[in-house]
């Protein structure tokens, strides 16, 4: 089941430079995305109307693009301007387009009901570090992971996996603080704090003077900001996760020695959009972004997250071979302490897809 009436993030932008059309599959629906020679993103279905050819083996003319089949034209709006060798254009000849707009350093599409699209509220604000230059970073992207994109949030809002499937980077004794969460809006140290909204949850975990009981990737922030081989002092841990409905989420983390009260926080942004590609698989979407390195470091960092996210695959992957095409809470699954957050974003979203099924 898909949220139709949501922004999603159908590109990046350099996929689209130099007469590129990108073709992917979204919502299960095949769609092609272009940028006109006058810098209007245009996204329409990645179908001819005259023998179903993809228009995305085409090629981009002006603001429209040709056909790669007969080399029918079609305008930024879809519709035929051009059959070769005739002078009439048969009526019907359009294609269907989307509204597509360029955010936060990521190109967006609304598939969902036209009269919607004007409302950008569900293109998540706390993106907006990933389209700020004072902010430097990179970015990754896997084309198709067979997993729905439930199962993606899921995994992104509990971290207890991480003890077991990131021991060498985000698993360290925080990840025991998702089992007690509680509700409110403050750092609490040793413990984490949570509050929804009505498409959104935000979560915060503090620790005070966290050593090597914590997940290794804090210390080397510290270690790598100062061009040091490794940091094992204590640190000041704090990380605030925003999951946006349907399919965003940022966690910001910020870390400082514990010693140096007066010291800049070293602080990253992770971003992670798990677009629905079909009712079994998704596109996924990342970047890490930082405020201390210089770009040398960024392939580093996204070779990081990388292994970080080969790491959850064969989990997804699995997990939806064995659900079929079945959703996870029509099994009757158990659930644990750590779980209550993802329950509750499952919550959000069967509440938004449900009222969507009825207008
Ligand atoms: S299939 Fe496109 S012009 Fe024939
Ligand atoms: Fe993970």
């Amino acid at each position: 089941m898909f949220l139709f009436n949501a922004w999603y993030i159908v590109a990046e932008p350099d996929e689209v430079a130099g007469g590129g059309i990108v073709a992917r599959t979204l919502l299960g629906r095949r769609v092609a995305v272009y940028r006109g020679a006058s810098g209007v993103l245009v996204g329409l279905d990645d179908f001819c109307p005259h023998r179903l050819a993809p228009l995305s083996l085409g090629t981009v003319v002006g603001d429209g693009i040709r056909c790669a089949y007969h080399g029918a034209e079609f305008g930024a709006d879809g519709i035929c301007v051009r059959v070769p060798g005739q002078k009439a254009v048969p009526p019907r000849a359009r294609v269907r387009t989307y509204p597509v707009v360029e955010r936060h350093g990521y190109i967006w599409i609304w598939m969902g009901d036209p009269a919607g699209a004007a409302d950008e509220s569900s293109i998540p604000e706390g993106f907006w570090v990933s389209g700020d230059p004072a902010w430097i970073g990179g970015y990754g992207h896997i084309e198709s992971i067979r997993s729905d994109y439930r199962l993606i949030n899921d995994n992104l809002f509990d971290i207890t996996h991480a003890e077991f499937v990131h021991p060498e980077s985000f698993g360290g004794v925080e990840v025991q603080y998702y089992r007690n969460a509680r509700p409110g809006a403050q750092f609490v140290d040793q413990g984490m704090t949570f509050e929804i909204g009505d498409r959104s949850i935000r979560f915060r975990t503090h620790a005070a003077r966290l050593g090597l009981e914590g997940g290794p990737l804090w210390r080397s922030m510290v270690a790598q900001s100062r061009g040091v081989a490794e940091w094992n002092e204590p640190v000041d841990f704090r990380m605030e996760v925003i999951w946006w409905a349907p399919i965003y989420t940022s966690f910001h983390i910020s870390v400082r020695p514990a010693d140096e009260p007066d010291a800049a926080p070293v602080e990253i942004y992770n971003l992670h959009a798990a677009v629905p590609e079909s009712e079994t698989s998704s596109h996924y979407f990342y970047r890490s972004i930082r405020n201390y390195g210089d770009p040398s470091m960024d392939a580093m960092f996204i070779d990081a997250a990388n292994f970080v996210f080969h790491q959850d695959k064969p989990i997804l992957e699995g997990q939806q071979a064995v659900l079929g095409t079945r959703d996870l809470l029509d099994t009757d699954p158990i659930s644990f302490a750590g779980d209550r957050l993802q329950l509750e974003g499952r919550r959000i979203l069967g509440r938004l897809l449900a009222a969507e099924q009825e207008a």
